[in-house]
């Protein structure tokens, strides 16, 4: 006979947190946010871990690698999407890893012949002012002037006027050469008072700019992930079909840690995903699996040798699963168990490995009771996609900027590895939608909002940490009518009132 759970799951919703004593020291500033992002044993720090506790989504909407290179400075990982060719992937890996904090390659260039009505036309296109003029209008052409707004007067100049004619030529730039640090990048820009500093190699060729407002940027990620090279940390999204493969690639391009990518991982597929990698490369690639929704898939996942593991079925924003199939769990509920199963197994074996929350964090909030709940970290996939740094449109609908989000395995994604149960299956149904959120500004503005409230929450329970979140919490069901007090009642709103749960 089938067993039957005592309990109905639960959502993040339907818990709140109760506050602890908060001394004199448990002020916002002091929490420390770090997290393991891959297991260790006893007594030994984990090879890799994170200045915040969030993860991107491995989606086509979510983590291209520009979105990679901004959650890295803010201290979180990337997993870039798998659901495309092996180069593609491999190539957005490389990019974010050629990325050199404060050094940008020059994405707005001119050729000399080029006219001021197409220099007008690549601004509007690409927003930037400062263009470089290389003698074939590319990014790494040989270097010949320079452009910004002070060279030229579009109301008092013929718009055929040759750049030419009015850029600042290669002689009268300050340059630098190539391998030049950054430190001494910044000494440059200071003394001469710019704003862009071309970094030229030996043949004059422009390998990079070095801005002034990067500097100040640089200075105000204190979190940023890098690696013993300076860096950024990335991540990658492998399927159970190709790996052989797509993982030599993506670790030739330098991913850091890997992870399948797969709705269900209580499976055989990822069981001989792990032993292959463990058989090729032992210890030394880092690799996450899932996911799974109780303690039974973790133990699974944990004694195939998985470096971390994701918790979830069903409860992504654009997920369609449980209506499609019938599977899945209240996300608390996955998250507590799972995590009593992550503590058995460190008693057990003297072996921790992280637990991700994945899907279904609609409020900040939801982050906080997640962590409290027992997650090492999150995976967040609608949160990021509404970000600028997203590899999707913003588009104006009803006069609201939105983002485009799709599920992987949606129609749009056509990602059906992702859900595949092995065999040779023909018939493929949708387990997700294609929808559009709201547009919500830079990561960066929203990430340190988001971990504003979430240090500030820490501190009203009395901690300092995440370990001492987990600890400390004290967390309540709440009851139908009590999530209703929750909310702003029985006054009539402002216009101006923060849309939190309308
Ligand atoms: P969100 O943060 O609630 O938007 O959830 C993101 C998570 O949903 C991802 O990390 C995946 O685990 C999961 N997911 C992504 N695409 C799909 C889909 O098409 N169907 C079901 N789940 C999905």
């Amino acid at each position: 006979m089938a067993f039957f759970y005592e309990e109905p799951s639960k959502t993040f919703s339907e818990y709140l947190l109760i506050p602890g004593f908060s001394d004199g020291n448990c002020v916002p500033e002091k929490v420390d946010l770090s997290t393991p992002l891959v297991k260790y044993k006893k007594g030994e720090e984990a090879a890799l871990r994170m200045n915040i506790p969030m993860v991107s989504a491995i989606m086509q909407s979510v983590s291209g690698d520009k979105l990679a290179i901004a959650l890295a400075k803010e201290g979180g990982v990337s997993f870039i999407y798998g659901s495309q060719s092996i180069e593609s992937e491999a190539a957005m890996v490389a990019k974010v890893k050629a990325y050199k904090a404060g050094f940008v390659p020059s994405d707005a260039n001119l050729r000399p012949d080029n006219t001021l009505g197409d220099l007008l036309k690549l601004k509007a296109a690409c927003g930037h002012s400062t263009m470089a003029v290389t003698e074939d209008g590319t990014l790494n052409g040989k270097m010949v002037g320079l452009v910004t707004s002070r060279d030229y007067r579009v109301s008092r100049m013929d718009k055929a006027t040759k750049v030419s004619e009015f850029m600042t030529p290669i002689e009268k730039l300050v340059t630098v050469p190539e391998g030049t640090s950054l430190h001494d990048c910044n000494d440059v820009l200071w003394e001469h008072k710019l704003n862009a500093l071309p970094v030229i190699d030996k043949e004059g060729k422009l390998k990079y700019f070095v801005f002034r407002k990067d500097y100040e940027s640089h200075k105000d990620n204190p979190l940023e992930l890098l690696d013993d090279d300076k860096r950024y940390i990335v991540g990658a999204g492998i399927n159970t079909r190709d790996y052989e493969e797509r993982i030599p690639a993506l670790l030739a391009a330098g991913a850091d840690v890997l992870c399948i990518d797969s709705s269900e991982g209580f499976t055989q597929w990822q069981k001989n995903v792990l032993a292959w990698v463990r058989e090729k490369y032992g210890d030394t690639v880092k690799i996450g699996a899932g996911n799974v929704v109780d303690g039974e898939g973790f133990r699974f996942l944990a004694d195939c040798g998985a470096d971390f593991i994701k918790v979830g079925i069903g409860g992504g924003s654009i997920c369609i699963t449980r209506e499609t199939k019938g599977i899945g769990r209240g996300q608390a509920t996955a998250v507590i168990e799972v995590a009593k199963a992550r503590d058995e197994y460190y008693k057990e074996t003297g072996v921790y490995v992280p637990i991700c929350s994945d899907g279904g964090i609609v409020h900040d909030y939801h982050m906080t009771l997640a962590l409290a709940m027992g997650a090492d970290f999150l995976m967040l996939g609608r949160y990021f996609s509404r970000f600028d740094e997203s590899p999707t449109a913003k588009l104006l609908v009803n006069g609201n900027y939105v983002k485009e989000y799709w599920g992987e395995g949606s129609n749009r994604a056509r990602n059906w590895q992702r859900y595949d149960l092995g065999g040779e299956a023909t018939l493929k149904f949708e387990e997700g939608v294609d929808s559009y959120v709201p547009y919500a500004g830079s990561l960066s503005d929203g990430v340190r909002m988001t971990l504003a409230k979430i240090r500030s929450t820490i501190c009203n329970v009395g901690a300092l940490s995440i370990p001492e979140l987990q600890d400390k919490a004290k967390l309540t069901p709440v009851s139908a009518t009590s999530i209703v007090e929750g909310g702003a009642h029985d006054v009539i709103l402002k216009d101006s009132t923060p849309n939190i749960n309308r």
